[in-house]
């Protein structure tokens, strides 16, 4: 048997903050903002919509589609790096919401949360002791973003993406994963005193880019599969230069990779669910398509899967 996603949802705030937005309060350009990221606007949510919130709504979706009640679930995992407060965590905020009572925790692996989630989803399937598990990839950056200074500012939204996993058919589902953190990188993307995003924009740049394309093969390679084995790709939404970098170290054409930054912003932990289900949603991803999903982020973390699409 092998273990996969059979449900996914997603959500983003009403509010859209342009770039253009942002102009008229910090000393920057839409043309810069582009240029250098891809990103022109983002969501962010409402003074009373915390990050519990937006994770019950994509929540919601994941089990609506995955066909299944809230009690079949028997762990939740949502990674975040902005939950309401340090505990309960906003996994425990959940089995409250929904009634239930099950295993649930928190992951701080920032934006390579919802790949750590994924993966310690699929041991606990694996070794069945759980049917069914949750997990959430939420983020409300917005409240720890320093809006005074425009090298972070610019960069990050708020949205949630959720998944149910379970057992799916032998072949299906993770077919390989790799995890990792390097503390020693941690000063350069950090959680400051004042509890804003701190961060040295160049290191964090070339870490990526090296971390990224060096994951999305090793990934690829463990699954026993080629680069020209890979259907689509989806990079963490944290920069448009990042990603095309990984998009070209798997010889891959433009339209096989995912792209949402432009919209959403840099959504940390829900960045790679959220647009894993925006391609679903959009028919992009087929049955039995090879699927790449490969993130980083403060820590330094980073993570990757490789899965065959479908039950
Ligand atoms: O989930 C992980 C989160 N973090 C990341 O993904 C960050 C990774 N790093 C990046 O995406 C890029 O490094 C940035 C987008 C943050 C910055 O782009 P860059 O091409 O590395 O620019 P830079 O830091 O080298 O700055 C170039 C210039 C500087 O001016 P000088 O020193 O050349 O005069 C900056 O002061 O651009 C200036 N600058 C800005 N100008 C207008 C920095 N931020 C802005 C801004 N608007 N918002």
């Amino acid at each position: 048997m092998g273990v996969g996603i059979i449900g996914l949802g997603k959500y983003v705030p009403e509010k859209v903050l342009t770039n253009h937005d942002l102009e008229s309060v910090l000393d920057t350009t839409d043309e810069w903002i582009r240029s250098r990221t891809g990103i022109e606007a983002r969501h962010i949510a409402a003074d009373d919509e915390n990050t519990s919130h937006m994770a019950i709504k994509a929540t919601q979706i994941a089990i609506d589609n995955a066909g299944i009640k809230p009690e079949q679930i028997g762990l939740i995992l949502v990674a975040t790096v902005s939950p309401d407060q340090g505990f309960p965590s906003v996994a425990c905020q959940l089995t409250e919401h929904f009634g239930i009572q099950c295993a649930a925790m928190d992951i701080a692996a920032a934006c390579s949360g919802f790949i750590y989630g994924l993966v310690t989803a699929q041991q606990f399937l694996e070794n069945n002791s759980y049917e069914y598990v949750l997990v959430v990839g939420v983020e409300k950056l917005s409240k720890v973003t320093d809006w005074n200074d425009r090298n972070t500012a610019i960069l990050f939204g708020d949205g949630a993406c959720a998944a149910v996993m379970t057992k799916v058919s032998e072949g299906r589902g993770i077919l390989a994963s790799e995890l990792g953190a390097d503390g020693s990188g941690g000063k350069h993307l950090y959680l400051n005193e004042e509890n804003h995003i701190a961060m040295n924009g160049r290191e964090v740049f070339k870490f990526a880019v090296r971390q990224m394309g060096e994951s999305a093969v090793q990934v690829l390679e463990k699954a026993g599969l080629q680069k020209e084995d890979c259907d689509f790709l989806i990079p963490h939404q944290a920069n448009i230069r990042i990603m095309e970098a990984a998009r070209e170290r798997l010889n891959l054409p433009e339209e096989k990779m995912s792209k949402t930054v432009h919209k959403y912003g840099n959504t940390s932990a829900a960045s790679i669910g959220l647009s894993l289900a925006e391609e679903l949603e959009q028919g992009k991803i087929k049955d039995d398509d090879i699927v790449v999903l490969v993130g980083f982020g403060g820590g330094l973390t980073w993570g990757a899967v490789t899965i065959r699409w479908g039950k």
